[in-house]
């Protein structure tokens, strides 16, 4: 049995940080001190942290979660516990990941009969926390011998640190023998490899060795390798001028054309954040010791380019669109050279004169001012986002809850494309009409990282607002992978059915909630060296 809790960590790795260790603590004190006034409810995380940590389960068929009496557990969490058991994959005797979805409503497969790589994360995190770190040790393994072969489209050669998006187990009846085949974007519609795979490896290692204080795993030289090579793709030196990754459309949980090609905020808060994880975990010998210092160079630029130019509130928003153009030399303000002319219609209403979020895309000329749910909350959860600056994201989410949530947590992005935009940018794809889909469809797998959010943010009262929506739905409607509409109401044209990365957000929610300890396994806590550049704009109220 493995070690529970954290080990004493040698010098070389700062898995112990005191940060980090400060929020778990923290955690198990009452903070009333972080409440916000303007939330929901009066309750307080201090209510939440009174209850036992569910630490120390063995493989058993009850969650332990649902077997406690501090809070009546919701019917719909053992329903949940055995879907997600139903997706579990085995290869040679050992789990090593979970189906993307398992209908039997329909024949229609597709890929989702595979073990994502993405969306193995939730379920992975509901196994650690529920003590079941065995999966998530041998997908990690896996998924990294993965990562050696080789990997085509046609002739050209994939770099060799591209972590597969999915792969399944492939039986031969005639060497009745199993093997694994990967899929690195080669066969994935329109053949992009997804970037955000290799981030989410890094993050799950992280959470594993949190989780189970096991250092042996993330020590290995094996697993030491995987992380340089992933990091050796995005560290690599180019034309770039920006800190930021310059990424294809369609290379993320986004996998087809939405226009987010540039520098979409889900992959710079997941490179952010597996860029924390990384120095947490790599050791500096060798190698290892150039790649931090990468690493340490890269995390200071990016914050500041990121916490600077993606920034958007009230004040930044009047400031843009007061901009001055064709600007020259360094003392530009309008440094990209946006046209005030491309702000759209929408955001000025859209806006509150207390919050702000973190822009879908800043590049040459280039803001894509959507709001995307996935890169706040992972702006949150890592700290790529100041204090203040995660507030306000916050703020904005209670202040739009009609928009963002609606009656189902959570959209993937806001506002939607239509019309003549949507033909342009989505190159007509039916599967993205409007509210649907990617395309401002809301998905429930997003209401685990709503959850980590609130639970950093010190408001848990939003993501249990946020469950109550799921409960009300989610199991009577056989936990789709997507819901269509303004407000989420319908279930998404082609969603499927029991999709199991919805199944395992409820619960890893769920145990957030019960448990808020448990943030320490995904969360960052403020790195204090990098100075915030960003100060509470006028629009706050001095608290
Ligand atoms: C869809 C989603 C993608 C997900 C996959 C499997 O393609 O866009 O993010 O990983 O389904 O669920």
């Amino acid at each position: 049995m493995e070690p529970l809790g954290l080990r004493t960590v040698g010098s070389h790795c700062s898995l112990s940080e005191m940060d980090d260790l400060d929020l778990n603590r923290a955690l198990d004190r009452p903070r009333l001190k972080i409440e916000r006034k303007r939330s929901f409810d009066e309750r307080s995380m201090s209510e939440l942290s009174r209850h036992d940590s569910p630490r120390g389960r063995s493989v058993l068929d009850t969650p332990l979660s649902s077997a406690r009496n501090s809070f009546e557990p919701h019917p719909m969490m053992a329903e949940a516990w055995e879907a997600l058991r139903r997706s579990m994959v085995f290869f040679r005797g050992h789990p090593v990941g979970t189906l993307a979805a398992v209908d039997n409503t329909t024949d229609e497969v597709l890929n989702y009969d595979q073990v994502f790589v993405r969306d193995f994360v939730p379920s992975a995190l509901a196994f650690l926390m529920n003590g079941e770190s065995d999966i998530v040790k041998h997908f990690l393994l896996k998924t990294l011998q993965l990562q050696d072969s080789e990997k085509r489209v046609d002739r050209f050669k994939l770099g060799k640190g591209v972590m597969p998006a999915s792969f399944k187990v492939s039986h031969d009846p005639i060497r009745e023998t199993d093997h694994l085949v990967a899929d690195f974007g080669e066969t994935a519609i329109g053949r992009v490899a997804p970037v955000d795979s290799g981030f989410w490896w890094i993050i799950l290692l992280r959470a594993y060795t949190k989780s189970t204080g096991d250092l042996t795993l993330s020590e290995t030289p094996e697993c030491q390798k995987g992380m340089k090579l992933i990091l050796s793709l995005c560290l690599a030196e180019g034309f770039d001028t920006f800190p930021t990754l310059l990424c294809a459309d369609g290379c993320s949980m986004i996998d087809r054309r939405m226009g987010v090609y540039g520098y979409p905020i889900e992959i710079q808060a997941l490179f952010y954040m597996a860029l924390r994880c990384a120095l947490s975990m790599l050791k500096p010998d060798g190698d290892g010791r150039e790649c931090i210092e990468k690493i340490t160079k890269r995390l200071h630029a990016l914050s500041f380019h990121m916490r600077n130019y993606f920034w958007l509130d009230y004040q930044q928003l009047n400031d843009i669109y007061r901009y001055k153009t064709e600007e020259y030399s360094h003392t530009a303000v309008n440094k990209f050279n946006v046209m005030p002319d491309s702000i759209p219609e929408w955001v000025f209403d859209f806006m509150p004169l207390r919050g702000g979020y973190f822009v879908g895309n800043v590049g040459p000329a280039h803001m894509d001012f959507r709001w995307f749910a996935l890169g706040n909350c992972v702006s949150i959860m890592s700290s790529l986002a100041t204090p203040d600056q995660s507030m306000a994201i916050m703020d904005l989410l209670e202040h739009r809850w009609d928009e963002l949530v609606g009656e189902m947590p959570l959209k993937i992005c806001y506002p939607c494309l239509e019309g003549h935009e949507w033909r342009i940018v989505t190159g007509c794809d039916p599967k993205n009409t409007r509210w649907s889909y990617h395309n401002g469809g809301s998905w429930p797998v997003l209401l685990w990282q709503l959850t980590a959010a609130c639970i950093k943010t010190g408001r848990p009262q939003i993501a249990r607002r946020a469950v109550d929506l799921i409960e009300s739905r989610l199991h009577r409607d056989c936990w789709p992978e997507y819901y269509d509409g303004k407000l989420g109401r319908y279930v998404g044209k082609q969603a499927r059915k029991y999709q199991t990365w919805s199944i395992a957000g409820y619960l890893v929610a769920k145990m957030l909630l019960e448990d808020p300890s448990h943030i320490g396994m995904i969360s960052l806590e403020e790195d204090k060296l990098m100075k915030p550049v960003i100060k509470r704009s006028a629009s706050w109220p001095q608290l």
